[in-house]
């Protein structure tokens, strides 16, 4: 019998690119786990369409129609716990998270960043990162914690900032580099190659060679 693949929700708000370049990856086996669920929480944002295309069903909620932000977590939990979800991988979910999925997903829950945190993390981290003038940035995947952009990084990659370069051009390149960087880490994760000690996350087998 074939093993049990992981079964993954993805998290967005808004374009996502990466969601599609992670269906994408599950289309072509290339994932190591399936895409069960879309959650989002935009009712209009393209990533639902990109859902619907992909064959992939959309969990779609508009936060303002519950009474906390614990309400529609633990609705969405138990959407995830009904599916079996082993992963959930937030990608450009612009919603502050509690406890209540942080610590059931305690090491299965990862996001990708569009800079190399521990620099600039919170909103508009590519602005930030033009702004404070620094010639190199990035692009971090790493395991969510109960902080801001702070937990164990699992996987980065550096961009160099062109000189007099601009914030549409930087975020289309750091977004190329991401939606590479994300199916690998991903499938990583999926083979079980992924081990966490304390802050230190290692990965057996090949490095990337995106
Ligand atoms: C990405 O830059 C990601 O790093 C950040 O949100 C953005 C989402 O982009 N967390 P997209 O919607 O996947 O295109």
């Amino acid at each position: 019998m074939a093993e049990q693949q992981l079964r993954i929700a993805v998290f967005a708000s808004g374009q996502g690119s990466n969601f599609q370049a992670l269906a994408d990856a599950a289309a072509e086996g290339k994932l190591g786990g399936s895409i069960e669920l879309l959650v989002c929480d935009k009712p209009s944002a393209p990533v639902v369409e990109r859902a619907r295309r992909a064959g992939i069903e959309a969990w779609v909620f508009n936060p303002k129609s519950y009474a906390s932000r614990e309400a529609y977590e633990h609705e969405i939990l138990d959407e995830l716990r009904r599916r079996g979800v082993g992963l959930v991988v937030l990608a450009g979910y612009m919603r502050i998270l509690t406890p209540v999925l942080v610590e059931a997903f305690d090491g299965r829950m990862i996001n990708i960043h569009p800079s190399l945190l521990p620099s600039f993390p919170g909103l508009n981290a590519i602005g930030q990162a033009l702004e404070h003038g620094v010639k190199v940035t990035g692009v971090t995947i790493h395991f969510v914690d109960g902080g801001l952009d702070s937990g164990p990084i699992i996987a980065q990659r550096s961009i160099e900032i062109g000189e007099g370069e601009s914030e549409a051009s930087l975020s289309e390149r750091i977004h190329s580099a991401e939606n590479v960087l994300y199916p690998w880490a991903v499938r990583c994760i999926a083979e079980g190659r992924v081990t966490l000690d304390g802050r230190k996350v290692r990965i057996a087998g090949a490095d990337f060679s995106g």
